[in-house]
């Protein structure tokens, strides 16, 4: 989770990184953006940093106990997620749950409904599993792993009923927007994964990221808006921990909500 002011100085010497903020990394020179091609020799660019993090003695011992029934590994192929979960359900998938307390929150909440949680933060993992463990869950399982390469790989085209993008790091700095997971390659892919009718539901708390959302997912042929331009808050989702933050900085917050146009 990045916090930093937005002051894109160009030049600027390359600051040493601070772990704890993934905006302060030094952004790879790379080819691609997210869930572009990563053609070149390159790394494909990350819209994300794992940064340094210790686990609680909660988290771990979740991990432990919870992290073999409720984590699955990344594969090349998707799993048969009817015997993942032990049922067919509609099934959401989340890219960035952070501490997942909303992610929590929203599979209590819809025990009709089946969610994937993916995230490359280990304390969040293990936060996550906690809650799984605390309130009894059994329609959600994480996957520790670049979302863009989750999609690409375990998730089949036409095959969800939901994708929700909340509070996505907005990388402030100009010559880090290329980091920035809504980018018209990663909503195509998006958009070929949900079922025709699926719905995509983003937020930022981040003005100009607000902006670029609505002006990429407008772009994309697959999907049309629920609504004029900025939704109205669903009520079905909880407010987050990032979320909270920018509510204490005085950010507004922009949701979008668009559906898979039907075949
Ligand atoms: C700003 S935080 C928001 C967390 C949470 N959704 C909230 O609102 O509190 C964004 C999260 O997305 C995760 N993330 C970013 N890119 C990702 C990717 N490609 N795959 C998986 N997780 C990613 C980061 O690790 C971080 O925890």
């Amino acid at each position: 989770m990045s916090a930093t002011s937005d002051q894109p100085v160009l030049p600027e010497p390359p600051a040493p990184p601070d772990p704890t903020d993934p905006e302060s990394a030094a952004a790879p020179a790379a080819a691609s953006a997210p869930g572009g091609d990563a053609s070149g020799r390159r790394a494909p660019i990350r819209s994300f940093v794992v940064r340094a993090g210790r686990m609680g003695p909660g988290q771990q011992r979740a991990r432990a106990e919870l992290g073999p029934r409720f984590v699955l590994p990344f594969a090349p192929e998707p799993p048969d997620w009817d015997a993942v979960f032990g049922r067919r359900a509609p099934r959401v998938l989340e890219i960035g749950f952070g501490m997942g307390d909303a992610t929590a929150q929203v599979a209590a909440a819809m025990p009709e409904m089946d969610f994937i949680g993916v995230e490359v933060h280990p304390p969040g993992v293990g936060s996550l599993l906690r809650q799984i463990g605390e309130r009894g869950l059994t329609n959600l399982r994480i996957v520790q792993h670049d979302a863009v390469e989750v999609l690409r790989h375990m998730i089949a085209p036409a095959s969800l009923a939901g994708v929700q993008v909340w509070f996505p790091d907005p990388w402030h700095k100009k010559r880090h927007h290329k980091r920035r997971l809504i980018q018209p390659a990663l909503v195509a892919l998006l958009a070929s994964r949900l079922v025709p009718g699926g719905r995509l539901h983003c937020a930022t708390d981040w003005q100009p990221y607000a902006e670029q959302m609505l002006a990429v997912l407008a772009a994309e042929p697959l999907l049309a808006n629920t609504v004029q331009a900025y939704a109205p808050r669903p009520a079905s989702r909880p407010l987050t921990k990032f979320e909270a933050r920018g509510q204490r900085l005085g950010h507004g917050v922009w949701d979008l909500v668009f559906v898979r146009r039907p075949d």
